[in-house]
């Protein structure tokens, strides 16, 4: 039987715990690539192989996962995706006021990795005969800034703008892997909390995060996940490149 193989960044928590743990209730082969693993449970029918892998440092895992990939048997997967969800947020301030190495890691994290794990990715499936997603997990803010966010707004903007970019490259060849960057709606996560827990007189908008979670206006994890793969699962998938859940 031929399973769906998916590459699912940031899968130990948060929504990509939820994301892994609904692939393989749906019989997936997938590959999780987190600092931690998930303590996750395999139906009989799916396959989970989970690297603890420092997204930090994104080259030698960039080039472990086109090693793994060209070493798959390339008509052995029904379909083939890769899902960048990893992402980490420099502590809620200006710009001016967080240091350089908390503003690095989220840069390299959220936008360093995605670029090499994704050209890894097309590099080493470009000959594969089958359907090729790519799925970027992007955010409100990529497209609307806001104060004391400056690189989680860069970050997610500059995915979206990947994506653009991809999606135009894939368009002349011949199997082209069909891409979308998403904004998954506001989430109960470990990312919320973060941000609600932030110092108000150096994060202005803490209080309008502190009353989303008040007023019951998160999705959990497990919802938010369903909407992400249905997205995913839409036959038109990457007719509209940067897409938001809510309006889907
Ligand atoms: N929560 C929201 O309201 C919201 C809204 C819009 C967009 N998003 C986006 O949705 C995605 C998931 O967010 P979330 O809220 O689930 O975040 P989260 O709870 O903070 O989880 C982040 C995930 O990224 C992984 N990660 C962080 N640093 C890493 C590193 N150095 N190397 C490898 N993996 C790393 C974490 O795993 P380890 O700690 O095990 O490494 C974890 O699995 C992110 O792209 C986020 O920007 C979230």
């Amino acid at each position: 039987m031929h399973m769906h193989l998916t590459i699912l960044t940031g899968a130990s928590r948060g929504l990509g715990a939820a994301l892994a743990e609904q692939l393989l209730k749906s019989g997936q082969q997938l590959l999780t690539l987190s600092r931690h693993t998930a303590d996750l449970w395999v139906v009989q029918g799916s396959d989970l192989e989970q690297w603890t892998v420092d997204l930090v440092d994104a080259a030698p895992v960039a080039a472990r996962l086109e090693a793994w990939l060209t070493q798959q048997h390339p008509h052995q997967p029904a379909t083939v995706t890769l899902i960048n969800n990893a992402a980490a947020l420099s502590d809620p301030a200006p710009l001016h006021d967080t240091d350089s190495a908390n503003l690095a890691r989220a840069l390299r994290v959220g936008l360093e990795a995605p670029v090499l794990l994704s050209a890894a990715f097309l590099r080493a499936t470009a000959h594969w005969q089958v359907p090729r997603r790519l799925l970027f997990i992007s955010s409100g803010l990529g497209r609307r800034a806001m104060a004391g966010s400056a690189s989680y707004c860069a970050v997610k903007a500059g995915m979206d703008h990947l994506a653009r970019a991809i999606a135009l490259e894939q368009a002349a060849l011949p199997n082209p892997a069909r891409v979308a960057s998403l904004a998954p709606g506001v989430i109960d996560t470990d990312m919320q909390q973060q941000l609600r827990g932030a110092d108000p007189a150096r994060f202005p908008e803490q209080a309008r995060f502190a009353a989303l979670k008040t007023a019951g206006l998160l999705d959990s994890p497990a919802d938010a996940a369903a909407k992400v793969l249905a997205f995913l699962a839409r036959p038109d998938f990457g007719q509209n490149v940067t897409a938001d859940v809510r309006d889907a």
